[in-house]
């Protein structure tokens, strides 16, 4: 949710900053901007749209300098336009700023600058940050911004560059992530870990509080008070081709097809003994996530009610937070977040332990917030960089990770012995062949996705794990191909919903569970009956029993059924992606969507 970049070094930064936003153009594309030190003057350029309007302005007049600072930008205040674009200056362009983040102060600071006569010339939140940076100027960018940061509320990742340091380009963060890249002679910021790839393996992250400088030689981390503090690079290891399309189409496809190496990975990468308490204290179990992660969570819910007979509640991080939770030193809290920096999850991770539970994180993401604030409890799913904005290869490896949570729960808690948790694990094993054998199905997918593209609506139906797997199904549908779509809870859908199915309406059925075959084959004859065309996806050995009653079979390979989801989640991932190619989306950039929602 807009993308930082930086770079100060010995050659042009041009070049730097437009690859740097291009790789991290999925946190925002409303519009893009840069901002070069050049001769201790500061040029910008900046263009409304995609990032290929800015590139085309930056051929036509290259900003020359070796210091710079560029934006993309998922807008909060003030529509997507250039007059809005990021970097903001002050009146007499002393600084220009980048900013990702929301200051909720903004217009009690405005009035105040605008009696200072500070005149504003976008509708932004950010603009206040700049003049409230001019207005406080003391002569020093550091202990200007001391005075600065704390009359901002909110939240904030910045990058500065002012023509009296023309040799440094400032930062700061709180509550929005920040990532510096140490690279010898030339220095690199970056809102998120993949952008450095190609650059540097040596991360400096930013704390709440701090202020960075990037000089060409190197780099000094001060703290809210002003005291230099040792640099502690992390090493990051994700191979750089993860951070690229890699001859596929899309990065969604891509990371689709990385399935099977996620699952191995994070399998064998599985460190028990994470848990902040012992298995046997725990009371209850909260999980809290957004979207997808959210829907991890519900299947988290059931596998793990099921088998450590220990009660889950899953909630929307949005609501957890404003619902005045009932926790105690008891439970524990589980935030489940691919990027580890989400917004209202990270809130509610905060609102958790000041409340006095145990808290615990589950992220993909290495020195990302969640991670920090919830070390050493902290399971990693290791999906590798997931670029595209719809979650794929992260949704999985969340289900598969809270599944490995559930049996080390439920072996530890005595309700499920250690022969029938190994062999879960041993099946849990074999998922990442058998789901190589569903990526080799594509070109019956994307025949079907031809036929049925054109739908305005469609439902997903479900019961247990097959519902909580249906709700996933249909954000996927929905958020890439803007079509209407609904999950439903199968015994549920005729309280109400049947009333919507027509003939030709698409639901999407999913049968994975034997022991709730008979009632989900009653609900489909249901839909059926008032004129549906029904596709089911089920386990092999259900599939004849469906055959009367499905226009369109999938079966998926028979395997312990609170493991199929991860295999059923293949096929409906694909159905989304060549039903939104079909339409003609923008599959990894959907529109108002933007990867990693810092912003509440
Ligand atoms: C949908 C999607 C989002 C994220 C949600 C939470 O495909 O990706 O719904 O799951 O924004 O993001 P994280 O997991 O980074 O907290």
């Amino acid at each position: 949710m807009c993308g930082i970049v930086g770079y100060i070094g010995s050659s042009s930064a041009q070049s730097f900053l437009l690859e740097g936003l291009a790789r991290l153009e999925y946190r925002g594309y409303d519009s893009a901007g840069l901002a070069v030190m050049e001769h201790g003057h500061i040029h910008t350029l900046k263009a409304a749209g995609r990032l290929e309007h800015l590139a085309q302005k930056a051929a036509a007049a290259p900003l020359a300098g070796c210091a710079g600072i560029g934006h993309t930008r998922w807008a909060t205040h003030g529509e997507p336009s250039e007059r809005n674009a990021h970097p903001h200056t002050d009146p007499q362009g002393r600084f220009a700023l980048v900013h990702n983040g929301i200051i909720e102060n903004h217009a009690d600071l405005r009035g105040m600058l605008e009696q200072h006569g500070f005149i504003f010339r976008s509708d932004t939140d950010t603009e206040v940050i700049v003049h409230l940076i001019a207005h406080l100027w003391d002569g020093s960018l550091l202990s200007t911004l001391r005075q600065a940061l704390p009359r901002l509320h909110g939240s904030y990742a910045l990058a500065l560059l002012c023509v009296h340091e023309p040799d440094a380009i400032f930062c700061a963060r709180k509550d929005s992530p920040l990532v510096i890249g140490l690279a010898g002679d030339a220095q690199y910021l970056t809102s998120d870990i993949p952008a450095l790839l190609p650059l540097t393996r040596e991360a400096e992250l930013l704390q709440d509080g701090e202020i960075g400088v990037l000089r060409r030689e190197g780099v000094c981390v001060y703290d809210a008070m002003g005291n230099e503090r040792p640099l502690r690079p992390l090493h990051v290891d994700w191979d750089v081709t993860a951070a690229e399309k890699d001859g596929f189409p899309h990065f969604m496809l891509k990371e689709i097809h990385e399935e099977p190496t996620a699952l191995h990975r994070t399998l064998a990468a599985w460190s028990p003994d994470q848990l902040p308490m012992t298995a046997k204290s725990i009371r209850t179990l909260t999980i809290v996530a957004c979207g997808t992660a959210y829907h991890a969570g519900v299947i988290g819910k059931y596998v793990i009610e099921q088998l450590a007979r220990l009660p889950v509640t899953v909630d929307v991080a949005s609501e957890f937070r404003y619902r005045q939770p009932i926790l105690t030193a008891n439970d524990l809290f589980l935030a489940i977040s691919q990027s580890g920096e989400t917004a209202d999850t990270l809130a509610a991770l905060r609102e958790a332990r000041k409340l006095g539970a145990q808290v615990m994180a589950l992220t993909n993401v290495v020195g990302s917030t969640m991670a920090r604030e919830a070390a050493p409890h902290v399971l990693y799913t290791h999906a590798g960089p997931e670029i595209a904005v719809a979650s794929t290869k992260a949704y999985i490896t969340q289900v598969e990770t809270l599944l490995l949570l559930a049996l080390e729960l439920a072996e530890k808690r005595g309700t499920l012995s250690k022969d029938k948790a190994d062999q879960l694990r041993a099946d849990l094993a074999h998922l990442s062949s058998l789901s190589e054998t569903l990526l080799n199905r594509q070109e019956v997918i994307a025949a079907f996705a031809r036929r049925h593209c054109g739908h305005s609506h469609v439902f997903y139906i479900g019961r247990g794990v097959d519902y909580a797997l249906a709700m996933e199904a249909s954000l996927k549908l929905k958020e890439i191909s803007y079509i209407m779509s609904e999950a439903y809870a199968a015994g549920e859908l005729k309280h109400g919903t049947i009333a919507l199915i027509e003939k030709g309406t698409l639901v999407c059925a999913l049968m994975t569970q034997p022991h709730l075959a008979d009632k989900m084959l009653s609900n489909i004859k249901e839909v059926k009956a008032r004129g549906a065309t029904v596709l089911a996806i089920c386990g092999e050995s259900l599939c004849n029993r469906v055959s009367a009653a499905a226009d369109e079979i999938w079966p998926i390979p028979d395997t312990e059924p609170l493991l199929a989801p991860l295999l059923a989640a293949i096929p409906m991932q694909l159905l989304a992606y060549h039903i939104a190619v079909c339409r003609g989306c923008d599959v990894d950039k959907p529109r108002n969507l933007a990867k990693s929602v810092t912003v509440e």
